[in-house]
């Protein structure tokens, strides 16, 4: 594990945009789990500024997004697709098809979780995972629990995270209390993982769940087991 402690927000951001450029310029057609949240915003227009330069080209990245609200359409400026595509998909050179976020609008939900693992697998694995971490130690929407989900599943939002991502919306009963989310197993099985943390209220879960007891009650805290994490954070 390579810890980095960032001196701002834009160091943070620049460092990790830094790593997930290297990845698309070393290998074009990289798998890149993505995440979505206030953390990678920065990261995100660093690398669409690198891109403008001419620096990267994504015409043959692939991308993975780790989750999605349950009930809400492509279209619906909180669902995680429609981050993905402001944020950074319609301003790079990806094409859309070659960008994957799971449907929150399946009909057979429980079927777009076995295939959503399965396309996966099938794109040969993820080589590099961007994470962010929620307060109560979550990844993805992988919540304190007793046991780690390994696969692809729908879960039912804590209160905290429902009161965290409201922020977002104009009313937090608009906040939609399940999601699907990519298990600790898809996870876990990228093959480099770069954890990204901001801000004086991440340090504490950080600190437990990068030195404390791996345990599913803080599920980021099964990261220490990978073998090639990097995480970058900035507690000012
Ligand atoms: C988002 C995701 C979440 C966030 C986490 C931190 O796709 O999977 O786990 O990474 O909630 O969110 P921010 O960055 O808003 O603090």
């Amino acid at each position: 594990m390579k810890v980095i402690h960032a001196t701002s927000y834009s160091d943070l951001s620049r460092k990790a945009a830094n790593i997930i450029s290297a990845q698309v310029i070393l290998k074009p057609h990289s798998v890149l789990g993505l995440a979505t949240g206030s953390t990678p915003i920065g990261t995100y227009k660093q690398i669409i500024e690198w891109y403008n330069k001419g620096d990267i080209d994504f015409s043959s990245t692939i991308t993975v997004n780790l989750d999605e609200y349950v009930g809400l359409a492509p279209t619906n400026e909180q669902s995680y697709r429609y981050f993905m595509n402001e944020n950074l998909f319609r301003h790079i050179n990806i094409p859309l098809e070659n960008t994957h976020v799971p449907s929150g609008l399946a009909e057979d939900m429980e079927a777009e979780c076995v295939n959503y693992d399965a396309l996966i697998t099938n794109l040969g694995g993820i080589d590099l995972q961007l994470l962010g971490i929620g307060h109560n130690g979550h990844i993805g929407f992988n919540e304190p629990n007793n046991a780690f989900e390994k696969t692809t599943h729908i879960v039912s939002l804590g209160e905290s995270t429902i009161q965290a991502n409201a922020r977002f919306f104009d009313d937090i009963k608009e906040v939609p209390n399940k999601a699907i989310t990519m298990g600790i197993k898809s996870i876990m099985q990228a093959k480099k993982i770069l954890l990204i943390a901001n801000g004086p209220d991440k340090k504490d879960i950080i600190e437990k769940a990068l030195y404390g007891p791996v345990t599913p009650s803080v599920p980021a805290s099964i990261l220490q087991l990978h073998p090639d994490l990097t995480v970058i954070c900035c507690f000012e």
